[in-house]
């Protein structure tokens, strides 16, 4: 028993002047390190990060002649999705290559509103998945001067060139990014990885990243051969790189079927950078052909692409009618005040690209009720036009039409107020180009109501501490 306390009393002595000689290790250790904080492994990495950040304050802006596009397709398929990419390509001004599976013999001469060709792929009957992963290669092996991004993407992809500058020019080019978005299909994701860049949307790297790849790119898909799809290889490789998937909600995959003009109608609130899987969809206008529907929202891109399917919400209040306008697109009118939250969530007008997961969708969307009230009267974009407005003063005016009755009756909530007989709508805009970074969403004034059965909406910057409902 003695022996026992004694033990005990002496390891407590020893426990404590243990203590002791930590505490006073430990603030030997701080007081050096307060004296000289770059400890040696700190001093490794700090060099590089300071070379890039004084780099980085003297580079020019990334323009158009920066960005490479490595574009996949096949010539079996190339009369379908010619117009897609000729829709936003423009010859002698972008640059990269469509790699096709073949040579496009009877396609020849290649039209020069067409992407240069590549043949990619070693030898014939090299897999798809392959031959799409190696386009990295070849692209970068192609053009690897003075660039800062390459855009990895699809022949049934459309780009909206200005909006993706804008998205790019956020990032450091020197680093390593990844930049994409994942699908609207939970589905999908699950299949492959919600930190996957799906390839149809299109995904941008930055030099270093693709050059990384480029140089890899043997042992990543000896690595990854057992996956069935080149985004889905790229992104593991990225992930052994240590990089991951910078989510910009601007790319848009489009695994989505029917009538997308639900989700069309409520951007977030991020330039619209891509549109994929036209083909899969029902054309973007009622009454015209996928074609016609792709030219004509063209026609309000080439005007003001910084506003292209911005969202901006305003109420007139005498007859407590809600517009929800998405620039360049479509005008929503409900009888009834809404708030943003609401009006901010898609009407599921479209349908899933596979049925059986839910939800289904990476967004919340409202369904198509019977309700008067929550069902809107929707105008679609007509045209667009430049006027001297004001003196020096010139704005942007873009008309949207009715193009089928609501057939509804009022909604009775607020009043009863029906908007059967608008059948035009006029919305002004700033010609001063939109910046959506750290920024509102632009307010309205309804400004005219009922003359000849028109509407005309003006937008502006929203004043300090303006609510719109
Ligand atoms: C893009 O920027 C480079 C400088 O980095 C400049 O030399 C070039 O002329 C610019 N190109 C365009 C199309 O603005
Ligand atoms: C592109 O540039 C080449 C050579 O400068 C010229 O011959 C060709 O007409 C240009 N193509 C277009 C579509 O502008
Ligand atoms: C608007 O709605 C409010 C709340 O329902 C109602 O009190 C008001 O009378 C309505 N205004 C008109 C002009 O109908
Ligand atoms: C709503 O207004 C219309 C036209 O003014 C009228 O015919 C209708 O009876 C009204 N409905 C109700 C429920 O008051
Ligand atoms: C306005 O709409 C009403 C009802 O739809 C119609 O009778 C009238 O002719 C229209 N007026 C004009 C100027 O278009």
């Amino acid at each position: 028993m003695l022996t026992q306390i004694h033990k005990l009393s002496r390891t407590r002595r020893v426990c404590k002047s243990m203590v002791i000689i930590s505490l006073f290790l430990s603030i030997i250790l701080i007081l050096i390190f307060s004296i000289n904080p770059c400890s040696q492994t700190t001093q490794i990495l700090i060099p590089n990060f300071n070379l890039n950040y004084f780099k980085n304050t003297q580079t020019t802006p990334t323009n158009i002649s920066h960005v490479v596009f490595g574009i996949t397709g096949t010539v079996k398929t190339w009369h379908t999705k010619k117009h897609y990419i000729e829709s936003w390509w423009r010859p002698n001004v972008t640059r990269g290559f469509l790699f096709l599976d073949e040579t496009p013999i009877e396609h020849l001469p290649w039209p020069p509103t067409s992407p240069p060709v590549r043949v990619s792929g070693d030898h014939k009957g090299t897999p798809y998945t392959i031959r799409m992963a190696r386009v990295i290669q070849g692209t970068f092996k192609a053009e690897n001067k003075n660039v800062r991004w390459y855009v990895m993407t699809d022949d049934d992809t459309i780009f909206f060139l200005e909006n993706l500058l804008n998205v790019l020019k956020k990032y450091d080019h020197e680093g390593y990014y990844y930049i994409g978005t994942n699908s609207e299909s939970i589905l999908s994701n699950t299949w492959f990885s919600f930190d996957m860049g799906f390839g149809g949307a299109g995904f941008a790297l930055s030099y270093p990243l693709a050059e990384a790849l480029a140089k890899n790119l043997d042992v990543c898909l000896n690595k990854y051969q057992y996956l069935h799809t080149s985004d889905h290889i790229l992104r593991s490789c990225i992930a052994d790189f240590g990089v991951s998937l910078t989510q910009e909600k601007g790319f848009h995959q489009i695994d989505l079927r029917g009538d997308i003009s639900g989700l069309l109608s409520a951007h977030p609130q991020t330039p619209l950078v891509s549109l994929h899987h036209l083909d899969a969809v029902e054309p973007l206008f009622p009454a015209t052909d996928r074609q016609q529907s792709l030219n004509h929202l063209m026609t309000s891109a080439k005007t003001d692409q910084s506003r292209l399917l911005q969202q901006s919400i305003c109420y007139h209040h005498p007859k407590n009618w809600t517009f929800s306008l998405s620039w360049g697109y479509s005008v929503h009118i409900y009888e009834k005040t809404l708030p943003s939250c609401f009006l901010q969530l898609p009407l599921q007008t479209f349908e899933e690209w596979e049925k059986g997961g839910w939800p289904a969708f990476m967004v919340n969307t409202r369904g198509l009720s019977q309700d008067p009230c929550e069902i809107p009267h929707v105008f679609y974009f007509y045209s667009v036009e430049e006027s001297g407005g004001g003196g020096w003063r010139r704005e942007v005016v873009t008309t949207y039409v009715r193009r089928l009755p609501r057939r509804l009756l009022p909604c009775l909530v607020n009043g009863n107020h029906s908007a059967d007989y608008v059948d035009k709508i006029l919305v002004i805009s700033p010609v001063k180009r939109l910046v959506t970074e750290g920024s509102r969403r632009e307010c309205c004034d309804i400004i005219q109501v009922e003359k000849e059965n028109s509407t005309t909406i003006k937008l502006r910057p929203c004043m300090k501490y303006e609510m719109t409902w």
